[in-house]
């Protein structure tokens, strides 16, 4: 079956947080917050509709089913054998970060992560009281990856988190086993967690670059990670909210556990059901989704790299370009061009300066308008 990503839907007044929460003048077109323009696919409809049609909402609980896709999906996807009781369910996955800071290490101790980086990665150390420490990405061969070198000189004997993102938010960077494998000897050497925040997994642009759980790498990997999933920013059901931590080390688990417990409610049927359809059921939307998602991404790449001093990396996943504008010499840009129709993200909220985000899940008619008018202001 096709799928037409074209539609274009309108979500005004339906208290969208994109397109409602910054009440932009009419016509303005919303690319910050990262949900997708796209109607659900089919089965997740279905199964919403037979949830709502019961008429009962009473309290739910996770089932084995959802359960048990997980567990094949990461088998089959990445040869990760895991144990259905290593699986943690939280109505969202921002909340787990908390969690996660709030669980492991003193109150005295430090979480550190790469800048620039997904907001509540920088934010949720001071929600919990603890030290941030940060260190740069850097550009090497045209992608962005960890400095290496500066974690090494950041790190003290207080860090005891290491906050991964994996696919990068917002750089789209997929780590390499290497990497990778680098990151886990380094936090290893100096004992330290890693959480490991991996939601954009399946949302993979570049063909050559496969996404690889970092648990997965080794047995002693798998025992010092967290590692946090959603099928939400896949399947564009963020607002139903269900994810996962998967905690292979049983005193990891027990120490999320007790951070999380009495600060959430039990995951709504509706995301559970909504779940299970879109990792069971999906897969050929998913497909053509990452296909549309890449054409959006080739677009914009052409366009706007390198004109009137814009700069952007390929991304290799992910829906959000990362575009560094501070070659433009515009101060203020991205009011600028919010002045002339597109909503963008300043890239200060993610500690970038000078950059800005742009979500491109959305019809390419919305994409092709938004990059004519950026290049409008420039
Ligand atoms: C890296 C990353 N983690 C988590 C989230 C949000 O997860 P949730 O809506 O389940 O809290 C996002 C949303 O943009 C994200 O990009």
């Amino acid at each position: 079956m096709n799928y037409n990503f074209d539609e274009l839907i309108n979500r005004k007044n339906t208290d969208s947080f994109k397109w409602d929460f910054f009440q932009d003048p009419e016509g303005t077109i919303p690319m910050p917050v990262a949900d997708m323009d796209f109607r659900c696919p089919e089965p997740i409809l279905q199964a919403l509709r037979e949830v709502t049609e019961h008429g009962v909402f009473g309290y739910s609980v996770v089932p084995e089913t959802l359960k048990d896709i997980l567990q094949k999906r990461l088998e089959d996807l990445y040869g990760w054998k895991t144990e259905k009781e290593w699986q943690v369910w939280i109505p969202g996955l921002v909340p787990a970060i908390t969690a996660s800071c709030r669980a492991i290490g003193e109150q005295t101790d430090a979480i550190i992560t790469s800048i620039p980086v997904y907001h509540p990665f920088h934010l949720a150390p001071n929600y919990v009281g603890k030290k941030l420490q940060t260190f740069p990405m850097i550009e090497v061969e045209n992608r962005w990856t960890f400095d290496f070198e500066a974690l090494e000189t950041t790190i003290t004997p207080e860090t005891k988190l290491f906050m991964l993102c994996n696919p990068y938010n917002p750089a789209g960077t997929v780590f390499t086993k290497q990497e990778l494998e680098q990151l886990v000897a380094i936090c290893q050497k100096h004992g330290i967690v890693i959480c490991a925040d991996e939601i954009h997994c399946d949302l993979i642009l570049d063909s050559e670059k496969k996404h690889i759980p970092i648990a997965s790498l080794s047995q002693e990997a798998e025992n010092m990670t967290i590692t946090l999933l959603a099928p939400s920013k896949t399947f564009n059901i963020a607002g139903l909210g269900c994810s996962v931590a998967i905690i292979p080390n049983v005193e990891l688990r027990k120490k999320f556990e007790d951070a999380k417990n009495g600060f959430f409610p039990p995951l709504t049927r509706h995301s559970l059901v909504a779940a299970i359809a879109a990792y069971r059921d999906c897969e050929d939307w998913r497909q053509q989704l990452v296909t549309y998602l890449k054409a959006n991404h080739d677009y914009i790449y052409h366009e706007l790299n390198g004109y009137q001093g814009l700069k952007m990396l390929p991304l290799e996943a992910t829906y959000l370009a990362w575009i560094d504008a501070s070659g433009t010499g515009i101060p203020n840009i991205q009011e600028k061009i919010l002045q002339a129709g597109v909503r963008l993200m300043d890239g200060k909220i993610f500690m970038g300066e000078g950059f800005l985000r742009m979500n491109f899940a959305c019809p390419k008619s919305l994409v092709i308008e938004a990059v004519e008018r950026i290049k409008g202001v420039l």
